[in-house]
């Protein structure tokens, strides 16, 4: 049995919604068959309602159609993706298998365990520089770190979270950060080892794909600090491992009122500048869309012309529609820890993404509002 998500296994999982899932709602990424919208777990206060509250909510979502999870080591204080590791356990004595799910976290920011400590610089040096993990140096920002070594011992901390042996997908979180201080060869240099250990990480089984999980990265103007060139990053992955490298997804916010990831051209790839969504689709890069709903902003109060393009009942369910029907984004991933927003939000498991037409009118539309 293998330890993350398969092509057979997750080809399982969306045959048990067949009927019930519409046509266009698992997509083929990576030789797997994953949802178009995926349960998000960043928001939420440090406590053990607000665990089981995820927990409950990513076994709901699993039930109604959704096989992408994401966390990240810092959310809440590693507290959701240990909310995901009691959730998988439950989803397993449900009859669901590790193959069908895909599990997605990610490290690089200095986290406390479980609460803030009373005295967080004594908590890090005792954690992270008496040990030696943490070294001269490795840490950017004040709190941001990609050293293989650092990365090691996140990733070891994010399996035990999680109660697995592989995670399907490790993202280094938001590495842009380190643009605001760090030059950019030496950025290039710390990504490249970043990917080195990722690939080795890979190579143990502990990893199946890795990426970068972003804010501003791919999203700005190609004269901002903290930009990133995709084909860039790609490049440097390709140098770490060769054209078979597994540097295969990349997360970045795109919904109603942050559309760059399809609209900006700022992705040089060939003789060409594109957005990067289509950038990604060259390198055969996934695309996952996080704060599909701008963190909650989005679920009410929208344009009466996004009703006209899109049709459906309430403007949480246009927002997400809008983000999962959006030309390169595979997963639409949405924070829900009550269980009434899993239930609303997938009721779109069983309608199909918008058509072209209905998106391209949201667009005419909206030049004209
Ligand atoms: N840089 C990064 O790597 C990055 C940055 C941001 C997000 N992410 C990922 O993307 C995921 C999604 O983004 P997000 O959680 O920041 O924001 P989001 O998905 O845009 O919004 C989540 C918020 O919307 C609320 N909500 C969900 N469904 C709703 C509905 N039907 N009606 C009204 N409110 C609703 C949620 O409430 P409840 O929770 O109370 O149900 C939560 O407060 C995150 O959870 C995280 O996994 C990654």
């Amino acid at each position: 049995m293998a330890t993350f998500a398969t092509s057979d296994g997750t080809t399982k999982y969306a045959a048990r919604f067949a009927g019930r899932a519409a046509a266009g709602h698992f997509r083929e990424q990576q030789g797997l068959w994953l949802s178009s919208l995926g349960i998000g777990t960043y928001l939420g206060e440090p406590d053990e309602r607000t665990d089981r509250a995820y927990t409950h909510a990513a076994v709901a979502a699993v039930e109604a159609g959704v096989n992408v999870i994401d966390s990240a080591i810092n959310y809440r204080f590693q507290r959701s993706e240990r909310s995901i590791g009691a959730a998988l356990a439950e989803l397993l004595r449900r009859g669901y298998s590790r193959e069908e799910l895909l599990l997605c976290t990610k490290g690089g920011f200095l986290t406390p365990d479980g609460e803030m400590p009373a005295d967080a610089s004594e908590y890090f040096n005792r954690e992270y520089v008496e040990t030696g993990i943490l070294q001269e140096g490795d840490v950017a920002a004040g709190c941001h770190s990609m050293a293989p070594r650092f990365l090691a011992d996140q990733l070891e901390r994010s399996r035990r979270n999680l109660g697995v042996e592989t995670i399907d997908v490790y993202y280094l979180h938001n590495p842009e950060t380190q643009l605001d201080e760090v030059p950019r060869e030496m950025f290039h240099s710390r990504v490249r080892a970043a990917f080195e250990f990722l690939e080795s990480a890979v190579a143990a089984a502990k990893i199946h794909f890795y990426g970068m999980a972003t804010w501003n990265a791919f999203r700005q103007t190609e004269d901002s600090t903290d930009y990133l060139s995709l084909a860039t990053m790609e490049s440097l992955a390709r140098d770490v491992a060769g054209g078979s490298h597994h540097f295969r997804f990349v997360q970045l916010p795109c919904n109603l009122g942050m559309t760059e990831a399809l609209t900006r051209a700022n992705q040089k790839l060939d003789a060409r500048t594109v957005p990067v969504v289509e950038a990604a689709n060259k390198l055969g890069i996934t695309l996952m869309a996080s704060a599909s709903m701008l963190q909650g902003q989005l679920s009410r109060g929208l344009p009466s012309f996004v009703k006209a393009a899109l049709g459906m009942t309430t403007d949480a369910e246009r927002a997400l529609q809008f983000v999962r029907s959006t030309p390169g984004i595979t997963t639409a991933l949405v924070g829900m820890n009550r269980i009434e927003h899993v239930g609303t939000n997938l009721s779109l498991v069983k309608v199909e993404p918008a058509s072209q037409d209905q998106f391209s009118r949201l667009f005419e539309r909206g030049k004209q509002a």
